[in-house]
């Protein structure tokens, strides 16, 4: 561990994403705040780096948890250069058939668990002048998808958030690189997708086939979750980092072909769009 090591604070350490990112980062020479529901499922992890790394107990929906397990990290390493947002978990189903109470779960995981340990960060961040915030968003924080509307909501509204946050820290020396991965071989197609209780046959056709597709591809995703994490550490020694990093093939050709259509309808109806502004009012690009 050198003295230049960086301190790298995690959500959702157990399995998936959260679990290769904290291996390689140990691994890598850095240490790790690693955070988990069950911090017991890190205790080999633990074991093998008892200086580098601790874990520490972390539902993202519990505000308590947060500020403990923030408090936990400055304790432990006196500062945190690398917040990841990993969290989460996949609802499925048609917008209609998502119940109210699901959705509301979906959201406080995804979307406000995320924003929360991020507001709670920041003031160590803004202290430091100093730190990189890399949010897991998906594919489908980009484009959404039938049967993952709602899912695919809570990333879009990371992602809007995130956009945000880093024109307002960038001028303090915080980066903030949004991370949008495709199909890659983690628990979330297995029994930590939520279900709706009960379908509605209209969207047979349309919805129904997502689901035993996401099932059929369980354990048989293209993405290497290690990859994965090898390119998260490349981005945060980057000394130029992107706003969005998207992993996986998958997740490039579907990007690419989004921006496309995007582009293409905003071409086709530029004229109605302009003419909406009073007459003679100056318009140009809003923010910056
Ligand atoms: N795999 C993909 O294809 C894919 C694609 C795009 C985006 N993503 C995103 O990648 C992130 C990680 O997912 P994954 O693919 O690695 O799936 P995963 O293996 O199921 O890991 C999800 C992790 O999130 C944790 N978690 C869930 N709810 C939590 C909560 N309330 N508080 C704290 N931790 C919680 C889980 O902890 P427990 O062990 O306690 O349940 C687990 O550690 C998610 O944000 C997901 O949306 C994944």
């Amino acid at each position: 561990m050198s003295d230049n090591a960086k301190v790298w604070f995690i959500t959702g350490s157990s399995t998936g994403f959260g679990r290769s990112l904290t291996e390689a980062v140990l691994k890598h020479g850095d240490r790790v705040v690693a955070t988990a529901r069950k911090p017991e499922q890190l205790d080999s992890l633990m074991q093998q780096y008892p200086v580098a790394a601790k874990a520490v107990r972390l539902d993202v929906t519990n505000p308590q948890d947060v500020r403990d397990a923030i408090k936990a990290a400055i304790d432990a390493f006196g500062r945190i250069d690398v917040l990841v947002n990993n969290a989460g978990f996949a609802s499925v189903g048609a917008i209609e058939e998502v119940s109210d109470a699901a959705v509301r779960r979906q959201f406080e995981t995804n979307f406000f668990g995320a924003l929360d340990v991020t507001r709670a960060v920041l003031p160590t961040l803004r202290q430091q002048r100093s730190g990189h915030i890399l949010n897991i968003s998906s594919v489908g924080g980009f484009a959404s998808f039938g049967a993952l509307g709602i899912y695919c909501a809570t990333k879009f509204a990371l992602e809007g958030v995130s956009e945000a946050l880093a024109k307002e820290v960038s001028p303090l020396g915080i980066k903030v690189t949004i991370v949008e991965p495709g199909a890659f071989r983690t628990a979330i197609n297995g029994q930590a997708l939520a279900i709706p209780d009960t379908r509605i046959d209209d969207y047979a056709d349309s919805t129904g086939g997502i689901l035993q597709w996401l099932e059929s591809m369980d354990g048989k995703q293209p993405g290497d979750p290690d990859k994965a994490a090898e390119a998260m550490i490349q981005v945060v020694e980057s000394d130029k980092p992107p706003l969005r990093l998207a992993l996986g093939a998958d997740a490039v050709e579907t990007i690419a072909a989004k921006l496309e259509s995007v582009r293409a309808e905003l071409d086709a109806w530029k004229q109605v769009s302009i003419d909406t502004a009073f007459e003679g009012a100056a318009v140009g690009a809003i923010g910056g």
